[in-house]
C-alpha cells in the first residue's frame, strides 16, 4: 500500500472550495502564499490522485516536478492506488473524493487559514475518523 496522505487547508468555518478554486485564491496575505508554497514544497517528487475539477486548476509548472493523475469515480480508491504501491501519495479533490478516499489516509496535514468568506465546497471532519 502506498503512503496515502492528505494536504488541505482550510477557512475559518471549514471553507474548502468556491467556483473551482481555492476559496481564498489570489489573496496576497504571507499565510496564504506560505500556504501554497509549502503545499508545492511537500509534493514535489511525489503523487497527486486529483478529482477532475481539482486537476484542473493545477497552474502548469507543478507538472514538472510531480506525478499528477485525475481519479475517476468509475475506480475503487485500491485500483486508483495501484500503480504507486512504493510511493508517497497525495489525494487532492472535493468532498465526494475526500469521502471515498478518506479511509485510506493515514497523514492528514491541515492548515486552517484566516479566511471567513463564502464557499461552495466544506471540510468534514468526519472524514478524519472515516473507517
Ligand atoms: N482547500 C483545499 O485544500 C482543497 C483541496 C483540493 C480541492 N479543493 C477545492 O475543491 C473544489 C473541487 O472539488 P469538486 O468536488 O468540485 O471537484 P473534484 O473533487 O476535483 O472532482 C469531483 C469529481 O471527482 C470524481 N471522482 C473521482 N473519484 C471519485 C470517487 N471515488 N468518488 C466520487 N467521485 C470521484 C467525480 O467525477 P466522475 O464521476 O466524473 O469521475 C466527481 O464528480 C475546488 O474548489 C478546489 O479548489 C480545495
Amino acid at each position: 500500500m502506498p503512503d496515502v496522505r492528505a494536504m488541505i487547508a482550510i477557512g475559518l468555518r471549514g471553507q474548502f472550495g468556491l467556483g473551482g478554486k481555492l476559496p481564498w485564491e489570489g489573496d496576497k496575505r504571507p499565510e496564504f502564499r506560505e500556504d501554497v508554497a509549502r503545499f508545492f514544497e511537500m509534493t514535489r517528487g511525489h503523487v497527486l490522485l486529483m478529482g477532475p475539477k481539482t486537476y484542473a486548476s493545477v497552474p502548469s509548472f507543478a507538472f514538472t516536478d510531480r506525478t499528477i493523475v485525475t481519479i475517476r469515480s468509475q475506480q475503487t480508491p485500491e485500483e486508483a492506488l495501484a500503480p504507486f504501491q512504493d510511493r508517497v501519495v497525495y489525494i487532492g479533490g472535493g468532498p465526494s473524493v475526500y469521502a471515498a478516499y478518506a479511509r485510506l489516509i493515514r497523514h492528514w496535514d491541515i492548515n486552517r487559514l484566516p479566511y471567513d468568506g463564502e464557499a461552495d465546497r466544506w471540510f468534514d471532519p468526519a472524514w478524519l475518523v472515516a473507517g
